[in-house]
């Protein structure tokens, strides 16, 4: 996802040094075009010749080294520069920062940088509560900077607290958040609902479906990457929910229709991908279960459609699109659908096509809307969100 981006890691003197070889690592992964400048404390935690075999690129420490790949490496390396990370940033790097001072590659590139930089204080619990700290991390702020906030846990020097820098892979999170794609939903507010809901039978038994909430995570997560607000109201899952998204954790359909009808008024685009129950049983209550002589009947009623109600209540420039799961007449039932429940898109997913719905982590589908289908090939969910949202922005416009 990073194909064409440069990123530069700035690493300084704290033993959280070690855990940005993964991070560059997954970086590299991810295509982008990875620089990693040390300052010479930094190489006493890590050899630079690991950053310069991940990275294929010479590691940079001293300014003066005159075996570089750039004329006047540290500005030309910070105008390639499509994000900037400090991590692990010590209290004495960020002092020098906040303070203007650059003495050396890594700072005095941070200040030539124009893309954004962000900083991962990493430090003893002491000195990140030292006020001198905290306001050089407001001044850095009001500067531009993005502060990535330390995790509390154990540290290096034993004791428990706040200062621990983020795994790898939040720290990637950031960088994607900032970098992975153009901010086409930036100022929108985006509703995505994702999971199977749970309808109870009883303190034990639920009726529920084989959904494992992927397609809408991808989808929420997409939209986060695009700048969007995001808020992702999501039924029982086991799947880890993205970065920077609001999360509403609901069970039943009637929760998930009243956290939906909360955040109704205010989204711009609502995404419908949950695979709602449709029936709930009528009572749970045990004296109305119909018993007969082997078996027990259970009276179910249909849960309420939210998708209708939300197309109901539509208002004027808001853009609803909901899901439609099929195992016969995919389309013609879908733009059915799409009409009944007064939606600007319907993504329509045929259950008997392989690679496609619950579970895997592919997805076939047919994006249908009042003017016109598109039938889309094989493709990752993580891709047919994309798709899904590439369409949502351009009818938007
Ligand atoms: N949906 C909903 N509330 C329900 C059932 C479904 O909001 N109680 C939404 C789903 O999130 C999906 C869309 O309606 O976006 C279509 O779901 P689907 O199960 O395919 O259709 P239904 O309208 O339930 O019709 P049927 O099951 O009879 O095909």
């Amino acid at each position: 996802m990073l194909k064409g981006k440069t990123v530069i890691l700035g690493v300084t003197g704290s033993i959280a040094a070690y855990k940005i070889a993964n991070l560059a690592s997954m970086l590299i992964k991810q295509h982008a075009e990875v620089h990693v400048i040390m300052t010479q404390n930094a190489t006493n935690f890590i050899n630079p010749i690991t950053f310069e075999t991940l990275t294929n690129h010479k590691c940079l420490v001293d300014t003066f080294d005159r075996d570089f790949e750039f004329h006047v490496a540290h500005v030309n390396l910070a105008e390639q520069a499509d994000v900037m990370l400090i991590a692990p940033a010590s209290a004495n790097v960020i002092g020098k920062l906040a303070g203007g001072i650059a003495d050396d590659m890594l700072t005095t590139t941070a200040m030539a940088c124009r893309a954004p930089i962000l900083v991962s204080p990493a430090m003893n619990t002491n000195m990140f509560e030292n006020p001198i700290l905290i306001d050089n991390l407001k001044k850095l702020q009001s500067y531009g900077f993005e502060i990535i906030e330390p995790d509390t846990g154990m540290l290096a020097c034993r004791d428990v607290g706040k200062g621990k820098m983020p795994e790898p892979d939040v720290l990637l999170g950031h960088i994607m958040h900032t970098i992975a794609k153009d901010k086409d939903l930036k100022g929108k507010k985006v509703l995505v609902t994702a999971g199977p809901t749970q309808e109870a039978i009883d303190p034990v038994r639920v009726i529920t479906n084989h959904s494992t909430g992927k397609m809408g995570y991808a989808i929420a997560e997409d939209a986060m990457l695009r700048g969007a607000d995001v808020t992702l109201i999501t039924g029982p899952c086991a799947i880890e929910p993205p970065l920077f998204v609001d999360i509403c954790p609901v069970v039943s359909a009637q929760e998930m229709y009243e956290a939906v009808d909360s955040y109704r008024e205010v989204s711009d685009i609502i995404i419908m991908s949950a695979a709602v129950a449709d029936y709930r049983p009528k009572t749970t209550s045990p004296d109305k279960i119909k018993k007969t002589d082997d078996e027990q009947m259970i009276t179910l009623v249909r849960t309420t459609d939210i998708l209708q109600s939300l197309g109901d209540k539509k208002r004027v420039g808001q853009f609803l699109c909901g899901f439609s799961m099929e195992t016969e007449n995919l389309l013609e039932n879908s733009r059915k659908k799409l009409e009944k429940k007064n939606l600007d898109l319907i993504v329509a997913n045929s259950l008997r096509t392989e690679g496609a719905g619950f579970g895997t982590d592919t997805n076939v589908i047919t994006l249908i809307s009042p003017e016109e289908e598109r039938e889309l090939p094989l493709m990752s969910k993580r891709e047919a969100a994309a798709c899904i949202l590439d369409v949502i922005v351009e009818k938007m416009k």
